[in-house]
């Protein structure tokens, strides 16, 4: 089904089971533990064999040597794989030669051997003997020093690396009120609960890998080209993934290594990535340095708008897409937006849950804040002043929906905004120094090709089988939505199966896109069944209704049972996306609210109450949407308070690659948190009329911490994250 003009009225808007808070139909196997997830496949893989990885201990150079004969003697052991031994290993699309590193090593951690045993244990104790000798080179591993020297890169992974429009200079330099400030954000790692996790088993010629990934679909792919073998020898299994958050999009080391040991072992292997490892072995959200200029006049119309974002990356990396939103967000005639990439040999930045947005607000939303003090205006009132309905590079091109505006005074309303004292550390509760903060929450809406397949199944149940995956987000339960609405059916009588290669091929989790995507999928293959089931039963197709288990057309009505029949029945189709997100942009909005309270003495900072409101197109299910919202203002809190990969400079790592040394918020560090959809159904963003949700709640948030943290104590701290070393000396003096 081709999605290129508006959606008109359909069958989901009936909202009879969309748009209804839902719990999880996967909750009861998870929370009984179920649930499988890849490292205990041993229904599926019995007699499975152990892999632990060898990772590099420097950053850049060569292996000189490599002992393996103590390893090998070591009790248990089945076999010592390296890339000596391993095969050909090929290049997928995704930098997967890279996943089994030597002679060249090309950042700390990159896994240089595998060691399978009988057991965990044997495997563990064997790898501690495997010896390497190292000769190391030189690398770079400081973006602020090599930063001035970066170029910019030949293609953002956003939309541009350079967008001028206008003549910011001219215009920056005669604006009455200037701005020009500058922003550091660290590099930050998924931190998800669930470790990169495989258990590979071959039969003959075909690899049967059961993993942890958000996109199957691209797993399979750069499986076999990395292999040298048929995409159809490939399966890849994933139907439950404990936290993705864009660190697997990819096919990692685990999955590789667990192939090629099954490979050499004959049997079944298990790799789970060490939580050690993961920092430095896998991808990671890359630190940047902001720099954001604004002109306005008196009145807080903005003239000139400049974002120049750096980052880095390993030779051939990709970009932190940071000044995107400043595209779209606020209007202003003369504006430019840079990205610039210099080469580092950290280990590879990629995509972490809004890449771009999540580290780009964190500069531009603080800065407009500290413009509103500089014009002695509201935070809100200086955004609602700058809203666009159009593409400020582009006003030929209007956005689908923008209720950026409604959820500021939405937000406002019910925060209590009014009680706030503009003026910064005048506010105390006891010990606390209490302050107000606000931002605009943006984030793209992506769309992908999605398909699926429905069975209709002997005694009138339902069957959907797409490969979309499920990484913690809800996807089971809006899927079971979607088809139990075109179907007519209540959620009891809905089975639904993901994650695995043998699906057709759906959007996958990734980007905010899957819930829309997916679901989108699974409404075109829907109307391609009730096509069938018209045809079948002699019925007009656009005057027939599903209802209680039954279609009916006029004055007869047949159970879906009775057209099931005793063979059952089967669709499927595929949704295609045409350019109606090129013709509109198609973004998501939000504010965020947040009351924090400061220690006086002690500069210790802690949340109170967090409100964000979010306009995202029609909400497929209230109560999964709203756990994805706070989710992102959880990682929120993290991002603008404790988390941070610290870089050790002169051997290139990051130090504090485990969860004791790499602080992520807990639940004692987390208020009462609320989450205001507002009322919105996107006709322009696809059948659903449905748009992402699930990473808006992340974008904005660290600023509005920031301005509340400011709020409360008159301190700008713009070196993320807001540390209370970084704040106690600037205190004012304790009354
Ligand atoms: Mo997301 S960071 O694109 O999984």
């Amino acid at each position: 089904m081709k999605f290129d003009a508006p959606a008109t009225n359909n069958a989901i808007d009936q909202l009879k089971v969309v748009g209804k808070p839902t719990p999880r139909i996967d909750g009861p196997l998870k929370t009984t533990g179920l649930a499988p997830y890849a490292y205990e496949r041993h229904d599926v893989a019995p007699n499975a064999a152990y892999g632990y990885i060898v990772a590099a201990g420097i950053a850049k150079g060569r292996i000189a040597s490599m002992e393996l004969s103590a390893a090998k003697a070591a009790p248990g052991v089945l076999a010592v794989i390296n890339a000596r031994n391993a095969g050909k290993i090929g290049k997928g699309k995704f930098n997967t030669a890279k996943l089994l590193g030597g002679p060249v090593i090309e950042h700390y951690h990159q896994a240089l051997a595998l060691v399978v045993a009988e057991t965990f244990e044997q495997a563990r104790a064997a790898a501690a003997l495997v010896k390497i000798e190292y000769s190391v080179s030189p690398g770079q591993f400081d973006l602020a020093a090599v930063k001035d020297s970066a170029p910019m890169p030949e293609k953002s992974s956003g939309s541009a690396p350079d967008k001028t429009q206008g003549d910011f200079a001219s215009a920056f330099a005669q604006a009455p009120v200037q701005l020009d400030v500058s922003f550091t954000t660290p590099d930050q790692t998924h931190a998800m609960m669930e470790p990169h996790a495989s258990t590979a088993a071959w039969e003959g010629r075909k690899l049967t890998v059961w993993t942890a990934n958000q996109m199957i679909d691209w797993g399979v792919s750069d499986m076999a080209k990395t292999l040298g073998i048929p995409k159809a020898d490939v399966r890849l299994v994933s139907p439950f993934v404990g936290g993705g958050f864009g660190g697997k999009l990819w096919l990692r080391a685990d999955a590789l290594l667990a192939a090629l040991g099954a490979r050499v072992v004959g049997r079944p292997v298990k790799v789970a990535l060490q939580r050690s490892l993961i920092a430095n072995n896998t991808v990671h959200r890359p630190a940047t340095i902001q720099r954001i200029r604004l002109g306005a006049s008196r009145d807080g119309k903005l003239s000139a708008i400049s974002h120049l974002s750096w980052s880095g990356n390993l030779p051939g990396g990709s970009t932190e897409p940071a000044v995107d939103q400043t595209r779209l967000l606020y209007a202003a005639p003369h504006r430019e937006t840079r990205v610039r990439l210099a080469v580092l040999d950290l280990p590879e930045g990629n995509a972490q849950r809004a890449p771009g947005e999540a580290s780009g607000l964190m500069a531009l939303e603080v800065a407009m804040d500290e413009l509103a003090e500089r014009l002695d205006m509201d935070p809100i009132e200086l955004r609602v002043r700058n809203d666009t309905q159009v593409d400020p590079e582009n006003p030929k091109r209007e956005f689908s929906q923008r209720q950026l505006i409604e959820c500021m005074r939405t937000g406002a309303k019910q925060f209590g905004w009014e009680k706030r004292n503009a003026r910064p550390a005048q506010v105390r509760d006891g010990r606390w120094m209490v302050g107000m903060g606000m931002a605009a929450a943006f984030r793209g809406n992506l769309v992908m090709n999605s398909a699926a397949r429905v069975r209709l199944n002997k005694g009138g149940s339902l069957t959907i089988e797409t490969d979309m995956t499920d990484i913690g987000t809800g996807s089971y339960t809006i899927i079971a939505q979607t088809a139990a609405e075109m179907m007519g059916l209540t959620l009891d009588k809905v089975f639904v199966r993901l994650g695995d290669s043998n699906y057709p091929v759906s959007a996958g989790s990734g980007g905010q896109w899957g819930a829309n995507s997916s679901t989108a999928g699974v409404y075109a293959a829907c109307m391609r069944l009730r096509e069938d089931i018209a045809k079948k039963l002699g019925f007009d197709v656009a005057n027939m209704d599903f209802a209680d288990g039954m279609v009916r057309s006029g004055a007869r009505a047949v159970p879906l049972a009775e057209v099931a029949g005793s063979e059952g029945m089967s669709a499927e189709d595929k949704i295609e996306f045409g350019d109606l997100t090129k013709k509109y942009v198609q973004s998501t909005f939000g504010a965020h609210f947040v009351e924090v309270g400061v220690d006086a003495a002690t500069a210790e900072i802690r949340v109170r109450r967090m409100l964000a409101v979010c306009a995202a197109g029609r909400i497929l299910n209230p109560m999964a949407a709203r756990s994805q919202v706070i989710g992102g203002m959880t990682m929120g809190v993290g991002a603008a308070l404790m988390e941070e990969l610290a870089v050790d400079k002169k051997h290139g790592f990051f130090v504090n690659h485990d969860l004791a040394g790499y602080e992520v918020p807990v639940h004692a560090d987390i208020p009462h948190q609320d989450v205001i959809f507002l009322d919105e159904a996107d006709p322009l963003s696809s059948p659903m009329k449905a748009k992402g949700v699930g990473e808006l709640g992340m974008c904005g948030i660290a600023a509005a911490i920031a301005n509340a943290v400011y709020n409360a104590t008159g301190v700008r701290v713009r070196d993320y994250p807001i540390t209370l070393d970084k704040l106690l000396d600037r205190l004012p003096p304790v009354a």
